[in-house]
């Protein structure tokens, strides 16, 4: 296993304790019956892929009523009587050989009922020590989906602005235009940068999916070593864009 799956991401990030309470809980699992433990504790959790999958394979399970469960993918609900019918759709559907990670699920600020989460770009300067955020950008879910993954394959979502994204949306109590809470973001993902840095020694950029729930709390999905930049072609002012390539050439 690589060393910068997600686990080995979430393992580093979750001994530091102020990062503690932006993280969701998260297990590996290697039986059915650790999975179904997991699921009993949450409303609803998430199955992903331990290294990645541009969104796709993924779930979100939810137990509706006793033995009654909701399986959410790409942007279809079936609902299964039965642990076991459950897992089987599950087991069909999943990334074959690939180890799954399940993570409660984060009731996503939505629009419309659409989530977005925000992808966050931190670089490190040349020649120094600091670490800065060179991009943000609300990626809105499609409509139906959970993931708000926008790629060719998955053929769903858009990319909007932080500061609109946020205006638009179900978060209560936002009377500064989300000033504090972007804020808030880029502290958070300077310090998770900063506690991931003796980890990938060297390495100079990270881009992390940053959710916020409607109370306003943050908090980190995960953390890409390798970031795409398609997203910020996305907007229509590219100044991010070309601020992060050019970074990164450095
Ligand atoms: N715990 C969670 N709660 C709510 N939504 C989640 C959760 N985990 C994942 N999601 C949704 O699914 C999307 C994809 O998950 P994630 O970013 O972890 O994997 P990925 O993008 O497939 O991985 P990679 O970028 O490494 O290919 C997230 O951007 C988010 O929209
Ligand atoms: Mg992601």
């Amino acid at each position: 296993m690589p060393i910068w799956d997600k686990w080995e991401k979430y393992s580093t990030l979750i001994k530091n304790k102020e990062l503690e309470k932006h993280l969701p809980e998260t297990t590996r699992f290697s039986t059915e019956k650790e999975l179904w433990d997991f699921v009993y504790r949450y409303p609803s959790v998430i199955l992903k892929p331990i290294d990645g999958s541009r969104g796709r394979k993924i779930f979100k399970v939810s137990e509706v009523e006793s033995d009654k469960f909701e399986i959410h993918y790409l942007n279809s609900r079936e609902v299964f009587i039965g642990r076991n019918y459950a897992y089987s759709y599950f087991k069909n559907k999943k990334a074959p050989r690939r180890t799954y990670l399940a993570q409660r699920y984060i009731s996503l600020a939505n629009i419309q009922g659409c989530p977005f989460d925000i992808r966050v770009i931190v670089q490190k300067q040349k020649n120094s020590n600091n670490w800065i955020v060179t991009g943000k950008a609300a990626k809105l879910a499609g409509q139906g989906f959970f993931v708000t993954n926008n790629n060719n394959q998955l053929r769903s979502g858009s990319i909007l602005p932080v500061a609109e994204a946020i205006k638009a949306s179900n978060i209560h109590k936002v009377d500064d235009n989300g000033e504090k809470l972007v804020s808030e973001l880029e502290r958070i993902a300077l310090l998770a940068t900063k506690t991931l840095e003796p980890i990938y020694q060297g390495h100079p950029i990270y881009g992390f999916d940053m959710g916020i729930d409607s109370d306003g709390h943050i908090w980190i999905i995960e953390a890409n070593l390798n970031p795409g930049l398609s997203y910020f072609l996305k907007l229509a002012d590219k100044t991010m864009y070309y601020t992060i390539k050019k970074m990164r050439k450095r």
